[in-house]
């Protein structure tokens, strides 16, 4: 008998092996048919989000150079993230790793042995916020807790941050953009305590709304959370903080809490700072418009993180291949600037033809102001130039 249909009757469930980075494992038999949702499997594998995985170990990798370090997954599926963090790194000494499904938790012990790191991995069959809140009190924290749920991370967010120690990172994802990008706004005052607009830069939304909601759940609990690595594709977004027991620290962070106003007249993107009440008009032509918010406005990635993932990335190309164009768009954004224009949108406001908008940066770089393109939307750049020199450069731009 091939091992594995040894493997499927020992799980009761149809098993296949495969190969992501270095880890080699068996994941639930995937149907042919590539529209099954991941959730549907005996337990959950999403061949697409490697992407996710891969940036997970680059990160950990660049952050954590050379310590020795405990990760948590509380809700791991197969347990492939961990078994890569473990195996790519080469800095994890003890991972944590739970699914509340006890398929998953077989598939996690088998998958920790396949990949001989089973001294390192310990299973767990827990709900992920029972296991995350027993931490502390002689229970020692986690330097890195990865929150990686189907759908809304909110429900898990106060006690990953529990679990995490000092000088500790949380890396979390969501994957209902629906809420968080304004199609579903009611869904994201729910989840995220936080109401989001419709305006060109939606996918920056979602990820400050986001980052925000780790901030602020954080200062509930006397701690720190600040903003480090984020990033949105395809179908999710994540977050990456550092985290500190500071009450000081989280007060300043709240800080760079606030709300961001669209004027779909005039262009003009307004910001208003704990502090500060948002008005429902244009700061310049006094249109009716509305807020998102709270959200976060400070910035989402440190740059010299990003250039170290870069280069672990540029190291082993055959891994991380996937994930090098998004890195160097992030490496080349400034993410102090808030919002971002796409080139049609500007374009049908003021009647010309669309311009690349690396041209653009180019040419409002050369009129003095900051300019760079994003990775949340090859076809937009941010600024902080006024809206009637992005008017002028735009038009001029597109004329010549
Ligand atoms: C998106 S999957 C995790 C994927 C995994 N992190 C990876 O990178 O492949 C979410 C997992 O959370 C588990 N889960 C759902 N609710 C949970 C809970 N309350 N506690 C622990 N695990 C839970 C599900 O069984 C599922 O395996
Ligand atoms: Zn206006």
């Amino acid at each position: 008998m091939k091992i594995d249909e040894e493997y499927s009757r020992l799980l009761g469930f149809d098993v296949e092996f495969r190969e992501e980075g270095k880890a080699s494992f068996l994941t639930p038999k995937i149907p042919e048919n590539k529209n099954y949702p991941p959730t549907s499997l005996p337990v959950f594998y999403n061949p697409a989000s490697k992407a996710s995985r891969d940036i997970a170990v680059l990160f950990l990798k660049a952050f954590f150079e050379g310590e020795k370090i405990s990760v948590c997954e509380p809700l791991a599926g197969t347990g492939v993230r961990s078994i890569r963090l473990i195996l790519e790194t080469g800095l994890v000494q003890y991972a944590l790793v739970n699914d509340i499904s006890r398929n998953a938790y077989e598939l996690i012990r088998i998958n920790a042995k396949l990949n001989n790191v089973e001294d390192i991995i310990e299973a767990s069959n827990l709900d992920g916020n029972e296991l995350l809140a027993a931490r502390g009190r002689g229970r020692p924290r986690f330097r890195y807790v990865d929150v990686d749920p189907a759908g809304s991370p909110s429900r898990f967010l106060e006690n990953g941050l529990r679990g995490c120690g000092k000088n500790s990172v949380l890396g979390v994802t969501a994957t209902d953009l629906s809420a968080l990008t304004g199609a579903k706004q009611i869904s994201c005052l729910r989840k995220y305590d936080s109401y989001p607009v419709k305006t060109p830069f939606m996918r920056e939304v979602a990820v400050r709304i986001l980052a925000g909601f780790i901030v602020r759940s954080a200062s509930r609990i006397n701690l720190s959370a600040e903003p480090v690595f984020s990033f949105l594709r395809d179908y999710y977004t994540r977050v990456f903080v550092k985290v500190s027991p500071s009450i000081e620290k989280a007060k300043k962070l709240l800080r760079s809490i606030g709300w961001i106003s669209y004027c779909p007249k005039c262009v003009s993107i307004d910001v208003y700072r704990v502090g500060e009440i948002p008005i429902n008009k244009c700061s310049r032509c006094s249109l009716e418009v509305y807020s998102s918010g709270p959200l976060w406005l400070g910035e989402l990635c440190r740059k010299e993180l990003v250039e170290k993932m870069l280069d672990y990335a540029y190291r082993d190309l055959e891994i991380y291949r996937e994930v090098i164009s998004m890195l160097e768009y992030i490496a080349s954004e400034d993410t102090s600037l808030i919002g971002y224009y796409p080139v049609n949108v500007l374009s049908s406001i003021f009647r010309v033809n669309p311009v690349k908008p690396r041209k653009l940066v180019e040419e409002l770089e050369n009129n003095g102001y900051k300019a760079t393109l994003t990775h949340l939307d090859k076809s937009a750049f941010k600024t902080d130039a006024p809206p009637e020199v992005i008017r002028e450069v735009f038009i001029k731009t597109s004329r010549s």
